[in-house]
């Protein structure tokens, strides 16, 4: 299929720096970089990078949940197809490569093959997902869960923070949420997907690499909590007497700290917390925060959790307050596939690096589409593990790497009987 020579590399490197910079700009803001999905943003968002694709030689089209989605044809029609991308939605005052970088990454190779005229024996379609972050709605995975037919009805109902639903947004950014089953692909007719990804964390900086191929993916768990007490005044209210809300909820945080603490291998984060009716003289009425959970085991992750829910009721108690547990969502530890781990090590070790294994604990959308094809993933070098954070960054020599790393694995697959002859 023919090499990428370093130059190649580092010019399509330089030029997707350039579109981070580009993208970032897409942003609901004022002062952060935040796109979170079916906004006007998203949409710019993938209008922007769909003309990047067809600029490539691809078609391009965007499905019911409006994931974006960029084809290369292979030599033979009908071929089956390899899937490559991540996302473009963000967090809330999120860094520009979370996303974005694996999204471009795979089109640069796109670009490498349109440049060079030619073809591969399979189909590459590059998919910037809908929803990965779960953002707006709480859920994650929204776009590839679509692709691997693990989307749950149920998501359509929530409702965003300005009481919008899913179902009304998707439609509102041009998607169609009753057609959300036409996303589904056939698992017979793909053979695997690559993500490349910022790893988010600080080991491939510690072991000073600039890239590193993803053992396993991270179980996760998410639920929103919910503590209704008493709202009071707070000038007469003795202290004795009072149901407060917030600091039952503040109990609660403190008691994720040290749970997560205390378990080997666990995370456990309180991102959000909304205190009603939230005046300065009110005693808070009603609390209602996130819980994130996290281990490489799904059972250690799923123990964590259900401790958890045993503190908040017994805090509701000794403070005579309510509690409410709601699961937002469960998803899986997620091993990555052998054999495409393998391309991808025999891609790096090709370079001369050695390859290193290591485990995400960070979600990816390479969790619900192992439900449809074999996944694996490549990590780039994360400037001081900072990451969801505005001071997140990758180095653009780092990137060179990901691209040709990326390339050398299509170029092994292409010929590797158990994927080219698909
Ligand atoms: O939360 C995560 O791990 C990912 O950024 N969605
Ligand atoms: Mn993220
Ligand atoms: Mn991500």
């Amino acid at each position: 299929m023919g090499t990428m020579t370093d130059t190649e590399a580092t010019a399509a490197a330089d030029l997707l720096m350039g579109r981070i910079e580009r993208l970032a700009t897409l942003t609901e803001g004022p002062g952060m970089l935040v796109r979170r999905s079916f906004t006007p943003e998203a949409t710019e968002a993938n209008r922007l990078v769909g003309d990047w694709m067809r600029q490539a030689g691809m078609a391009v089209r965007t499905d019911a949940v409006c994931n974006l989605i960029g084809r290369y044809e292979g030599t033979a029609p009908g071929a089956k197809t390899l899937i490559l991308g991540s996302h473009l939605d963000s967090v809330r005052d999120a860094g520009k490569y979370d996303g974005p970088l694996g999204v471009l990454t795979a089109l640069a190779c796109a670009e490498h093959l349109h440049r060079a005229g030619r073809r591969l024996p399979f189909a590459l379609e590059v998919i910037a997902f809908t929803d990965e972050e779960g953002l707006r709605f709480r859920t994650s995975y929204v776009g590839s869960s679509a692709v691997s037919g693990a989307f749950d009805p149920a998501w359509l109902e929530i409702a965003d923070a300005d009481g919008i639903t899913m179902a009304a947004a998707m439609r509102a950014a041009g998607g169609d949420p009753t057609a959300i089953r036409s996303c589904r692909y056939d698992p017979d007719r793909v053979i695997g997907y690559c993500e490349a990804h910022i790893e988010q964390g600080p080991a491939l900086e510690d072991i000073d690499l600039p890239v590193g191929v993803v053992s396993a993916i991270s179980s996760q768990e998410r639920a929103t909590v919910t503590f209704t007490g008493v709202a009071g005044h707070a000038g007469t209210v003795p202290m004795r007497l009072r149901h407060d809300a917030l600091c039952a909820a503040a109990a609660f945080v403190l008691a994720v700290e040290s749970a997560a603490a205390g378990t080997p291998g666990a995370v456990a984060t309180v991102g959000q917390l909304s205190v009603s009716p939230g005046a300065s003289n009110v005693i808070p009425g009603t609390t209602t925060l996130s819980l994130d959970v996290r281990h490489r085991d799904d059972a250690q992750r799923a123990a964590v959790a259900r401790n958890l829910r045993d503190t908040a009721e017994q805090i509701a108690t000794e403070r005579k307050v309510r509690m409410d547990w709601q699961p937002v969502q469960q998803t899986p530890a997620t091993p990555c596939a052998p054999a495409l781990v393998a391309i991808l090590a025999g891609a790096i070790e090709s370079l001369g690096i050695p390859a290193h294994h290591l485990p995400s604990g960070a979600g990816h959308d390479g969790v619900p589409l192992s439900h449809l094809t074999q996944v694996a993933m490549l990590f780039v070098r994360c400037a001081g593990g900072i990451s969801h954070n505005p001071a997140e960054s990758v180095a653009v020599e780092d990137v060179a790497v990901a691209i040709e790393v990326l390339w050398r694995s299509l170029d092994s697959l292409a010929i590797d009987p158990a994927f080219a002859a698909s």
